[in-house]
């Protein structure tokens, strides 16, 4: 019974699909663990490109502080390569990818080319007044990516990561002015994709306004059917 519960998990193509701030990285962390799937963050990997002064970074940097989106054809290379990586064998959640059109239609055709059936896409809806409050108190531990909230998940040491005891940092993209931007880019270029889902996927609409587990508990509720109804 295990063994079956684990095949058809490890088909799972899944899409965390929700504004900034809706808590796509907090649940997509903590979902691939309990899942034992690989978790794959576009922002995340730019920033560590970021970090690293790459060629890639040095490219994306002063676009994720505006608030725009990275061209189609730097974020497609960078996601294909890290799709053929071992840990993505069986399966994925996919955070804050795909954000276009464009970005979409390339992954459905991957995923075909990789054997999956349409992707279970978790569209996170949250209010915008919770929004700006969730993006302008988070804080990320600097060495391994944990997301905090100084108010309604602070670290046990204040600044402190309670994993590993790294510095918790503020976003460059998480002040107010470049926040409104973001909501707008949301909004003009990847909001679409809830409807393009709706044919393209299996498109599940989620109140992610809720405290984080009860988020956590319906997630899983909708991946252990296997995104079917
Ligand atoms: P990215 O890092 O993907 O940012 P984002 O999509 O804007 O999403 P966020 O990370 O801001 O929010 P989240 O939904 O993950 O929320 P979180 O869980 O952290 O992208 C950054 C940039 O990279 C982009 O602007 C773009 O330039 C570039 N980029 C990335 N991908 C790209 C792509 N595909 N194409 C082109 N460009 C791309 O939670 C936020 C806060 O809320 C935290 O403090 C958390 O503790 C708190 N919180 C979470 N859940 C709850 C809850 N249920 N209740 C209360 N608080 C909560």
């Amino acid at each position: 019974m295990d063994e079956a519960r684990g095949n058809a998990r490890a088909r799972h193509a899944v899409i965390f699909l929700g504004p900034p701030g809706a808590g796509k990285g907090t649940q997509a962390k903590e979902v691939a663990h309990r899942q034992a799937v690989a978790h794959l963050s576009t922002g995340d990997m730019f920033r560590e490109h970021v970090s690293q002064g790459t060629e890639l970074g040095l490219r994306a940097k002063p676009i994720m502080a505006r608030g725009e989106l990275v061209p189609d054809e730097i974020v497609l290379g960078m996601i294909e390569e890290r799709l053929m990586r071992p840990d993505c064998a069986s399966g994925f959640v996919l955070d804050g990818f795909p954000r276009t059109l464009p970005q979409a239609e390339q992954m459905d055709r991957k995923l075909v080319t990789l054997g999956y059936g349409k992707p279970v896409v978790i569209h996170f809806v949250v209010d915008r007044s919770s929004l700006l409050r969730r993006l302008t108190g988070r804080r990320m531990c600097a060495v391994c990516g944990r997301i905090y909230h100084i108010y309604d998940r602070p670290s046990r040491m204040p600044g402190l990561c309670d994993d590993d005891g790294g510095a918790l940092m503020q976003r460059q993209d998480d002040t107010e002015a470049v926040i409104k931007d973001r909501l707008a880019v949301y909004d003009r270029q990847t909001e679409p994709l809830v409807e393009y889902y709706r044919t393209h996927g299996k498109l599940w609409e989620l109140d992610a306004g809720a405290e984080v587990e009860s988020v956590t508990k319906a997630v899983m509720k909708i991946l252990d059917g296997n995104g079917n109804r």
